[in-house]
């Protein structure tokens, strides 16, 4: 394949852009500019992102975006060999902004387009970092949308372990973070509170910790949040970064410890983390700590490569067709994918 490759992020509340270099002989892809822009704040006086408003501001970003990464790069669009952008799972509006742009452009200069699983550009996120993992591992991916660990063999070679039954780690952050009074996105901001806080003031439930199987379930602490918090009445203000805390060490613990379950039960040594909860800095001790102690080698994508970006996106692109698992083609007659199993797309793609 010759040439750059642009990835286009555009599944929910971020615009990303990025372009990578794809590399020869086996290494990674090397990223050479990437841009974002957050709607967070314009979806924080609605605690919660509004989808018409989110597929709007996706329109007004993604071209500046995009001018922003050739420049810093220094790069010309003539340079761009793929076109790479995000076909699901996500909002389904959010998601046809990035690939009518993605398949627009490359109608006009001549190249190929992909579409690409967002989780498999989280899972991939950390070969961008310094320290790269190397196939196979096991794969804890935390996001908003998604709990789910995942044996990785290859590229495009992912077995689903086990996954949430109903919330996942993310959204139990941000409607824990809700009942406490904080703001979208609650994950950060409870995080921070609850180093504020002691962990062992309140007892909070450990739902499907015993269950022998690698799935989740997190609606049910929610509710614990919410009890406890109508227990404690005006009391609650002066209570709610012990809280906090509490909550985030009962979704910690949960990840953690089912985490070591997989790893157990594939008999790896290597696990990646991926997704906007793998920035959470309680959950990186813990499983640095349990996985130091197991000889366990732990990856992550850098913090700022954590939450959606686009360099994901043209790094999933780069390494699908570097493994050979991807054909892309000039096809533009795009589709998006809002609901898709991540071990749906397979090695033959998708
Ligand atoms: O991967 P991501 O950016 O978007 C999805 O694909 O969903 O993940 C966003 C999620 C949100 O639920 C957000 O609250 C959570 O990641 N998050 C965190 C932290 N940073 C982001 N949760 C806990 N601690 C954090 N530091
Ligand atoms: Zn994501």
């Amino acid at each position: 394949m010759h040439g750059l490759i642009l990835g286009i992020e555009s599944s929910c509340d971020e615009t990303g852009v990025a372009l990578v270099r794809p590399a020869g002989g086996g290494a990674p892809p090397r990223l050479l500019a990437h841009a974002l822009h957050s709607q967070i704040s314009m979806h924080q006086a609605y605690g919660g992102v509004v989808p018409e408003l989110a597929s709007r501001d996706h329109i007004r970003r993604v071209l500046p975006l995009t001018q922003a990464v050739l420049e810093q790069a220094g790069a010309r669009l003539a340079e761009v060999g793929l076109v790479a952008f995000t076909r699901g799972p996500g909002l389904a509006g959010a998601l046809l902004v990035g690939a009518g742009v993605a398949c627009a452009l490359g109608a006009a200069l001549d190249v190929p387009v992909l579409g690409i699983h967002h989780l498999e550009g989280h899972l991939l996120s950390p070969f961008l970092s310094a320290d790269p993992p190397a196939f196979p591992f096991v794969a804890l991916l935390v996001s908003g949308g998604h709990t789910q660990l995942m044996r990785v063999d290859g590229v495009g070679r992912y077995e689903l372990l086990g996954e949430t039954i109903d919330d996942a780690a993310g959204e139990a952050f941000d409607k824990s973070a809700k009942l406490l009074g904080l703001p979208y996105p609650g994950g950060p901001a409870l995080a921070a509170l609850a180093g504020q806080g002691d962990a062992d003031a309140f007892r909070l439930p450990r739902p499907l910790l015993h269950s022998g199987d690698l799935d989740f379930s997190f609606a049910g602490l929610k509710t614990a949040v919410l009890t406890q918090a109508r227990r404690l009445g005006e009391a609650l203000p002066a209570r709610r970064a012990d809280l906090a805390a509490a909550t985030q060490a009962a979704i910690v613990e949960v990840l953690v410890r089912k985490s070591l379950k997989a790893l157990e039960a594939t008999g790896l040594a290597r696990l990646v983390v991926a997704g906007g909860v793998g920035a959470n800095r309680a959950l990186r001790a813990q499983l640095d700590a349990a996985c130091a102690a197991r000889g366990v080698r732990v990856h992550y994508p850098e913090l700022h490569l954590c939450t959606d970006n686009g360099a994901m996106i043209a790094l999933a692109a780069a390494m699908r067709v570097q493994a050979g698992v991807a054909r892309p083609a000039r096809d533009y007659a795009f589709d998006v994918r809002p609901r898709w199993p991540l071990d749906a797309i397979g090695a033959a793609g998708a």
